[in-house]
């Protein structure tokens, strides 16, 4: 039969991250793509005495259906982590989500209609674009230097744009660019999202892996209105497989929230929800933070360092303080999905830059991931991919 998909289905054949990643998987291929964790550093010892507890104390609560702002036991200790993050809540503000990405589905779904305008970060998260495409929106991006979303940029999207409903912004270790916006653009950016009334997403992924300069609290920090939506997920700081995530916000915003997810997937699994919550309580998370950053810190400097010696001097990349990404952009017009066919020919893949863009990309950009390879792979890797710039710059 001819299927009749909804215009929620992307209306194209043409699946070009799948592509990539489908030619990064070939085992020739060393892979800077992906953006996984480092899977070495899961805590699986930790883990299992957790799960042993939870059998043994709280089993047939933990395996019974659970309501779908979550288990209390674990929004006790999101209360705690948010208080480290410099953002007092209680909690009855936490929702439990199924990872940060579900927070995005379930918020655009509540606040996009087709045709609303949002703001967000150019470039941004694929899969936060790929979910506002789904439900029509209308998306308008913003540029950003070193130092995060430009704020004069931004204001000039709000005023060309009285309609935008919301902005979405990753304001720490940005996936894809790895970049931080400042202290004072932080404040700046609350101010203006007051001004003109709108609603912010803040997706925190990655804001507790620092591994240089100093912490900056979030936006929700800032928030005097209660306009912010704080994320946040457990993927990066434990364990993406246990798609544990949650939100921080306006109980208005939340009860509406907890309706929506209710017909998504009536609740986040609840074993996984007292795992961690077990697990917080008999480990000091902080003390495997600090694992998983000094080991993104060594492979970032590897990958600078290769960066350094083995790309043209007139490329240009970021200089991330944590996170798992580092950004390149590459002098004069180059078509990075063809770049990337000749670095696959050499063995070496990345994300080519324009999936990362609502609008029109940028030529000449692309992402790399470090957390996930290890010394040597990064160093034979960067070689190849740096002959294969080469080659193909020249
Ligand atoms: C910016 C950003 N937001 C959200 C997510 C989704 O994370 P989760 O595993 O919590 O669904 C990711 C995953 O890589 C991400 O990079």
């Amino acid at each position: 039969m001819t299927f009749e998909y909804s215009k929620r289905v992307p209306q194209t054949d043409n699946d070009v991250v799948g592509e990539i990643l489908e030619a990064a998987a070939n085992p020739a291929v060393i892979s800077f793509a992906g953006g996984l964790p480092a899977p070495e550093l899961f805590p699986v010892k930790e883990m299992q005495k957790a799960a042993d507890t939870v059998f043994e104390t709280e089993g047939q609560t933990a395996l019974q259906y659970s309501n779908a702002i979550g288990e209390k036991v674990l929004r006790d200790e999101i209360v705690k982590l948010m208080a480290d993050r410099k953002v007092t809540t209680t909690v009855d503000h936490i929702g439990v989500t199924t990872g940060s990405e579900q927070s995005i589905d379930l918020l655009a779904k509540m606040f996009i209609n087709p045709g609303d305008t949002v703001i967000v970060e150019e470039p941004t998260y694929l899969c936060t674009l790929d979910v506002f495409r789904s439900y029509g929106a209308n998306i308008v991006g913003v540029e950003m230097d070193e130092n995060g979303m430009r704020m004069d940029k931004f204001e000039e999207a709000l005023k060309a744009h009285p309609e935008t409903k919301l902005v979405y912004t990753i304001p720490t270790f940005q996936n894809p660019t790895g970049r931080t916006m400042s202290l004072d653009r932080r404040k700046e950016f609350v101010e203006l999202a007051n001004k003109y009334d709108i609603l912010v997403m803040e997706d925190d992924p990655y804001g507790a892996i620092r591994y240089e300069g100093t912490e900056l609290p979030p936006l929700k920090h800032f928030d005097t209105q209660d306009r912010v939506v704080y994320m946040s997920t457990f993927s990066k700081i434990l364990a993406p497989g246990m798609r544990l995530g949650w939100i921080v916000c306006n109980l208005d915003v939340l009860s509406n929230f907890v309706v929506m997810k209710q017909s998504a997937d009536l609740h986040s699994d609840n074993l996984s929800q007292h795992i961690i919550a077990k697990f917080l309580e008999q480990n000091d998370i902080y003390k495997h933070i600090k694992e998983i950053s000094d080991l993104y810190h060594h492979r970032f400097e590897l990958m600078l360092e290769a960066i350094k010696n083995e790309f043209p001097a007139d490329a240009k990349y970021s200089h991330p303080e944590g996170g798992m990404f580092i950004w390149v952009e590459l002098p004069g017009d180059v078509d990075t999905m063809e770049l990337f066919k000749t670095c696959v020919e050499h063995n070496v893949a990345f994300v080519p830059g324009d999936s990362f863009y609502p609008n029109q990309p940028k030529r000449g950009t692309f992402r790399l991931n470090f957390s996930n390879v290890d010394d040597e792979t990064i160093k034979v890797g960067m070689k190849r991919l740096g002959d294969a710039l080469k080659a193909a710059l020249q």
